[in-house]
């Protein structure tokens, strides 16, 4: 680098980053040399080498070698290899252009940096000039990080479930999964580090994943207020950057990159009730019973750590639980499955015949201190030790502790305390140099290890149910993470307080998470910390049940936290919450399965769908439910009436054929509404069932369809549904049914049609029930295919048209003669 650089960057370092960048940080300086390979460039910088490769479609790879060796690691996140890509390579005096899938990136030479800029010549994401990516030697490895400049406009969301508002613009954040308890909306870091950020500005968005499992840190404007950065205490300096255009591409993209979450079991999507604890049996079974004698529909108990003996996981207590297998079969003959918590951490209990430990003992599956002695510390059971989960075969036999529990029928399990949690290990952790073995002989210590921890213990559970029961999908909840840990679990924001704040949290983490490729997400219903007031408990129902995943959960010092606890009138309003996702669910299940194979979340910032919609980048409250349904929940306590902004277009409330166009002025909803407030896209298409109790039975009646009609010729009108058995893989054989709707509104006709577009899966429904809204004149004919019906219905009052069409799954056509 020339002399006058170094000058402007050594200036501009201490302005901008101030005396820590200073203090030894050493910077790229200008390239010296350019190697081309097929796929991109490595660049020379006296000995540091910069990699620039396209590594799939509209994904970029960036490394640095500091000394000019790359570090050879595999990745435990990423999933998808480097894919061929036509990539174009152009050299100029000040740069080489690496263009692939018209995104290209300019390797500026001088300071040698990377610019991403799209094929309209816009630049997405460019590094700050004056701050070129450095790095810094230190006792336990280098540091590394890059700095970019920071638009006035642009906005940044993902990072996993981070506390605080959605956009992450203006904030700092570290990444270091730590056993958050009691944590508040300004509690950094919490559970799960997920080095992923989503850029949105003016509609365009792009990703950058930063591939690091040591402790991490972004920070978006704090250090300088054009300027956003990230780095890692050690590891590689090691990104993807992942264009858009739109936001829904590059979370296609990121979890092609990072792996999808499994189609889920049907059940885990009813509603869960768990509590810490619910013991003895005769507990758990009084539970069972008060829901089905108040007809509150659910799906599953949690049995949290008083289950078992001396809290050693995969033990049960039989003291207080005598007939526990008989006790899970009974609840599943009540259509509710039992979800065990199994904590990683295994009681340290020596010569009394307790297999967890034993086994793991002669299979040498226990970390171990530097000094080859067990590592052991304290959590539940007291001292305990940890699986070596980065080896393999420790994963092998921690999948082989469920062989029991599924044995007796239990149906998820729950991999709590992952981070992981020592009560008496530094900063609530074990020691940072533990040594944690790999599979190929070599060791790595506790700090790079940490954040991937709980995402390898969740792994093994994964791996290991399918090892055990091959034809079932696996249902883990895990609550620390990494990124790629959506391939092996569903998860839940820890441990919140029975607050309004923390009810109105819950959305910005949730859609955040889904953001960040981990979708199937819930919280506490109701609050862990504290009890909630009779009015708190019910808007978290309302709200809990637009979630993926809807527990009811609480810790041991609070109140009763069910649903009939405060009475009937309490009571009505939270079993309609509950019934009406019930109702929903052939939607609900539809929307998961375009998870799985799309990446795309379940619940949905508005801009997600409508990326140019910028009043919605900031909106911490709203959300979309699936594709087509706009939620604006109740979060707060005021009493005051309710204002609602739609997204753009026009909505009915759900329900009904009273429609709303998107304005800049709020609908404002007066009084202040009872229930949750649930508008359908003008165009949507909702398929809905029957109530049932769970999700095991069968829905009495047809296949309900509501029709959401568009103005003439106005919105795109479209739905789909997707279902299976609701338990297997047999949908991977092509075991499923697949039908897409389609309608459009003249002024003459108003047509709806189902195509069937995968038939490989019987449906429990013989008929379809279609219900249009938006009828306000009684039409002159119904047609079916074309020839005329009776027993079709108007509605005056309602402007809604029913019908059925019989015949089971086939192709039709509705027409509605005006
Ligand atoms: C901490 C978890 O976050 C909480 O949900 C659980 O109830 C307790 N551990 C006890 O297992």
């Amino acid at each position: 680098m020339k002399a006058t650089h170094w000058a402007l960057v050594a200036a501009l370092l201490f302005a901008v980053a101030g005396p820590a960048a200073a203090a030894g940080w050493r910077h790229l300086g200008d390239a010296d040399r350019v190697e081309r390979r097929p796929d991109g460039v490595v660049v020379h910088s006296g000995t540091a080498r910069l990699e620039v490769r396209v590594h799939a479609g509209g994904v970029f790879r960036v490394r640095l070698a500091p000394d000019g060796t790359f570090d050879a690691d595999p990745s435990w996140a990423v999933v998808q290899g480097a894919e061929p890509v036509r990539v174009r390579i152009d050299e100029t005096r000040a740069a080489v252009r690496v263009v692939g899938d018209g995104v290209a990136a300019i390797v500026q030479r001088s300071p040698l940096r990377v610019d991403f800029v799209d094929g309209n010549g816009r630049t997405l994401l460019a590094d700050e000039a004056s701050l070129p990516l450095a790095w810094l030697p230190g006792e336990h490895g280098t540091r590394v990080r890059v700095w970019k400049s920071m638009p006035e406009d642009e906005h940044y969301y993902g990072l996993g479930d981070k506390a605080g508002p959605l956009d992450r613009r203006g904030r700092a954040f570290a990444m270091w999964n730590r056993d958050a308890y009691s944590w508040q909306g300004h509690t950094d870091p919490l559970y799960k580090s997920i080095p992923f950020f989503i850029g949105l500005r003016g509609g365009i968005a792009y990703g950058v994943f930063f591939d690091n499992t040591h402790r991490s840190s972004f920070d978006f404007g704090t250090e300088s207020d054009g300027v956003l950065s990230f780095g890692a205490e050690g590891g590689a300096l090691d990104y993807y950057f992942i264009a858009g255009p739109q936001p829904a591409q590059v979370i296609e993209r990121y979890t092609a990159l990072t792996g999808r979450t499994p189609l889920p079991p049907l059940w885990s999507l009813g509603f869960q009730q768990s509590r810490y604890s619910y013991n003895p049996e005769a507990k758990v079974r009084e539970i069972a019973k008060q829901l089905r004698e108040h007809r509150i529909p659910a799906d599953a108990i949690y049995l949290d750590i008083d289950y078992q003996k001396g809290y050693a996981p995969f033990t049960v207590d039989r003291a207080q639980f005598p007939g526990f297998e008989r006790m899970i079969a009974d609840l599943r003959g009540e259509g509710l499955r039992t979800v065990l918590i199994t904590d990683l951490h295994i009681k340290h209990d020596p010569g009394n015949g307790y297999a967890a430990f034993d086994s793991g003992l002669r299979a040498d599956a226990f970390i171990r201190n530097p000094d080859g002695s067990l590592y052991v510390g304290e959590v539940w059971p007291g001292d305990a030790v940890f699986p070596d989960f980065t080896l393999s075969r420790v994963r092998g036999w921690w999948g082989g502790l469920y062989r029991d529990f599924a044995a007796m029928g239990a149906a998820g399990y729950w991999n709590d305390m992952n981070e992981p949690a020592v009560f008496d290990g530094p900063g609530g952790t074990m020691p940072l140099d533990t040594p944690h073995r790999m599979d190929d002989g070599t060791t790595r210590e506790h700090r790079e290890i940490h954040n991937v921890y709980g995402m390898l213990n969740a792994r093994a559970t994964y791996e290991g149910l399918l090892e055990l029961q091959p034809a079932r999908r696996p249902f883990v909840l895990t609550r620390a993470a990494y990124a790629g840990a959506q391939r092996y679990a569903a998860t839940w924001t820890g441990d919140n307080t029975a607050s309004w704040h923390h009810l109105a949290q819950s959305t910005p983490n949730l859609l955040s998470l889904g953001l960040s490729g981990m979708a199937l997400a819930g919280d506490d219903v109701g609050g862990f910390i504290g009890s909630p007031p009779p009015d708190l408990l019910t808007r978290w129902f309302q709200l809990g049940a637009f979630n993926p995943v809807f527990r009811n959960h609480a810790a041991t010092d609070t109140r009763p936290h069910e649903a009939w606890v405060d009475g009937p009138q309490h009571e009505v309003l939270r079993r309609e919450a509950i019934e009406l996702r019930y109702r929903l669910m052939p939607y609900l299940y539809t929307a998961a399965e375009e998870n799985a194979r799309t990446g795309m979340p379940i619940m949905r910032p508005v801009f997600l769908r409508y990326p140019q919609a910028e009043a919605f980048y900031s909106n911490d409250r709203d959300f979309l439910f699936g594709g087509d349904l706009f939620v604006a929940p109740v979060v707060d306590e005021r009493l005051d009436a309710h204002a609602v902004s739609l997204p753009p277009g026009a909505w009915y409330a759900f329900g009904t054929s009273q429609r709303f166009v998107a304005s800049k002025e709020p609908v404002r909803i007066d009084p202040r509404p009872s229930r949750t407030p649930l508008y359908a896209r003008a165009g949507a298409i909702v398929p809905m069932q029957a109530l049932v109790q769970h999700t095991g039975e069968v829905p009495a009646g047809p296949l309900e369809l509501q029709v959401y009609l568009p103005e003439a010729g106005s919105e795109e009108c479209r739905g789909a549904l997707y279902q299976d058995d609701g338990e297997t893989f047999g949908y991977r054989d092509g075991k499923f049914l697949r039908v897409t709707y389609a309608c459009s509104a003249e002024a003459a006709v108003a047509s709806v049609s189902a195509q069937v577009a995968h038939d490989g899966f019987t449906p429990w429904w013989s008929a379809t029930r279609v219900t249009m809204f938006g009828v306000p004149q009684r039409p002159s004919a119904v047609r079916v295919d074309g020839r005329a019906i009776a027993g079709w219905k108007h509605d005056a009052s309602a402007k809604t048209v029913t019908l059925e069409v019989r015949g089971g799954v086939r192709d039709w056509t509705v027409e509605v003669l005006r």
